[in-house]
Formats: C-alpha cells, structure tokens, sequence
C-alpha cells in the first residue's frame, strides 16, 4: 500500500493530479450508486400516513393510469378517479369497491377542453352573466369532490401521444393544441385545484408522469409536440419541487419508459388516415 503511495508520488505532477480526479471521480459515482441503492432497500412509505387518506388519479381508466389507481387502492388510499368517459369511470371506480375496501369518488372532466377560448379565466371575470363553459363546470366538480377531503396524493397521469408520427405541419394545429390542453394546461388546472388544500395541511405528495422521450433522449423528430409537453412536466415539477418543499409537500416527476399497452404502433402512412393531412400544408399564410 506504500509502496503504491510512492510509486504515485514518484510520478510527473500532471499524472498524480489525474490519478487523483479520476479517484475522486469514481469514488462520488460509488457513493451516487450506493445511495440509490440504499433508496431500493427501504421499505416502502405508509402513504396514507405520510401524505393523507385520499389520492386523486387523472386517466385512471386505462394504462399507467389504471395500474396506480389499483395499487394506490391495493396500499389503502380512498380515489378520487378523473376522466372524461363516465362509463369507463364507473367500471374502473367499481372494480376497485369490488376489491378493495376503499371509498371512491369520480369526477368526470374533459381535459381537452381546459383554457379553451371561451373557458379563458379573463373572459369569465368580465362577463360574469355568460352561461359557464363545460370546462369552468369540470373544474368546480372537482374542486368540490377534493374540498374537505385529506387528499395526500395527487397523479398528474392522464396525457396524449396522438397525433403520433407525424411533422408538425402535416396535422390541423388545433390537434396539437389538444394535445397540449390535455399534457400541459390541464395538468397546470388539475395541480392548482388540489393544492390549497395540502398546503393547509402541510403535506402531500404531487406525481406528474413524464415521458423518456423529452429526458432520455436529445429528441424526438415526428413526436415534436408530445416531446415539448413532456419538457414542460419535467420542468414544471422541478420548480414545483423547490417552490413547495418547505411547506411539506414532494413532487416527483416520474420518467415511464415505454409501455406495451395502449401504445399507438401507428406507421406514418396509417396516421395520416386518423390525422387527415392539411390540404396544402406548404401554402403561406397571408399578413392581416
Ligand atoms: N405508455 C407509454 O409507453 C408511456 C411512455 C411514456 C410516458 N407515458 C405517459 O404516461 C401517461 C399514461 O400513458 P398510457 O400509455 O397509460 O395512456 P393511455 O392508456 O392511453 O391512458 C390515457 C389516460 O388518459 C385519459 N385521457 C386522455 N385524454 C383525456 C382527456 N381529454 N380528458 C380526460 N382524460 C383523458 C384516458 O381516458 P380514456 O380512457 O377516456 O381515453 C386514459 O385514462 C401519459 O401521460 C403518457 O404520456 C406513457
């Protein structure tokens, strides 16, 4: 072991200084290993303990979605399901009564509709006589489901991946507004809603599902608008982190890579069939 040392020290300067980064270096990757691998062996957190009784799911009738409202379920914590469908609501809320014994709640909400024009927040304080927007009335269900309920947890899962496989000038842009209403704007409206109540209460925990696609990869041509949104959910939940650590509450956004189910394996010659093109996508649109 010395005779290392004097062997080292033996050495040009340069070489010793690069011995010693490279040292330093690995030893900081074995301590980033061994704490996450410290993070597996914990036993997992009582959520019902830690954040609160209740969990609010959005898109809990199918995929990832669908699986964590079971497991939230399987783990204890009473549901607050969200979606737009109330027949697939009630088949998800009931399956879950059926086998666990855990209070549900549904809210039906068409997230695709949120901070459309005649939702605008601005529009409503100023004509306050106008009839409601079906996404002012969602919006109000919702915060009146959460209202006096422990919510504890919240996930941000509902989000859209149509139109796939296509460039951007290909599809009508009020598809890709969808899709932003719903992976973007709906989630901001959804976490806004829920959040006055953990922050009374100190604690809660907000999970937003991300997508490798804007974190795992430098891009993602063809998926340009799904990969921007997912930017945003990253971006969103670190800053959201920050802002709301000291008042007891976490959020995470959790990275999926992908799943078999429900997974468009459009070609792009098939999308164009769901997604008609423009009639003339390249035609310049004339200054007003
Ligand atoms: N699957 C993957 O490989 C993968 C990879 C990375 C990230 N993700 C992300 O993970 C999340 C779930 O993906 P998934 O593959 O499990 O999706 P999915 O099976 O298609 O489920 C999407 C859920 O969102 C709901 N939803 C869609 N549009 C909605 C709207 N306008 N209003 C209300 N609810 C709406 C759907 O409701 P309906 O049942 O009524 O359609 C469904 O419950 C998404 O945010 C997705 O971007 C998925």
């Amino acid at each position: 072991m010395m005779g290392g040392a004097d062997t080292l020290l033996r050495q040009e300067p340069w070489f010793v200084s690069l011995a010693v980064l490279g040292a330093l270096y690995t030893a900081a990757v074995v301590l980033r290993l061994l704490s996450h691998l410290a993070l597996l062996l914990r036993r997992p957190r009582d959520l019902r303990r830690r954040y609160g009784a209740w969990a609010v799911v959005t898109g809990p009738t199918s995929g990832i979605g669908q699986s964590m409202a079971l497991e939230l379920a399987r783990l204890g914590l009473n549901l607050v399901l969200v979606g737009r469908d109330p027949a697939k609501l009630q088949d998800i809320s009931e399956t879950i009564s059926k086998t666990r014994s855990v209070q549900t709640k549904t809210v039906v909400f068409d997230l695709a509709l949120v901070a459309t024009p005649r939702g605008d927040p601005y529009a409503r304080c100023t004509t306050q006589a106008s009839p409601r927007h079906p996404w002012d009335e969602a919006v109000r269900r919702l915060r009146e489901a959460v209202e006096g309920l422990d919510v504890g947890v919240l996930v941000n899962n509902a989000g859209v991946a149509k139109p796939c496989a296509l460039y951007l000038h290909e599809v009508d842009v009020e598809a890709w507004v969808r899709m932003m209403r719903v992976n973007l704007c709906a989630l901001t409206e959804v976490t806004a809603a829920v959040l006055p109540g953990m922050v009374q209460r100190g604690r809660g925990a907000v999970v937003n599902i991300g997508s490798g696609s804007s974190e795992a990869i430098p891009s993602f041509p063809l998926y340009t608008i799904y990969a921007a949104s997912k930017r945003y959910v990253a971006q969103f939940s670190r800053s959201l982190y920050v802002e709301y650590r000291s008042k007891g509450i976490d959020v995470q956004c959790q990275v999926s890579p992908r799943t078999e189910e429900n997974q468009p394996t459009l070609r792009r010659s098939d999308a164009s069939t769901y997604y008609p093109r423009k009639k003339n996508p390249t035609k310049k649109i004339a200054p007003s």
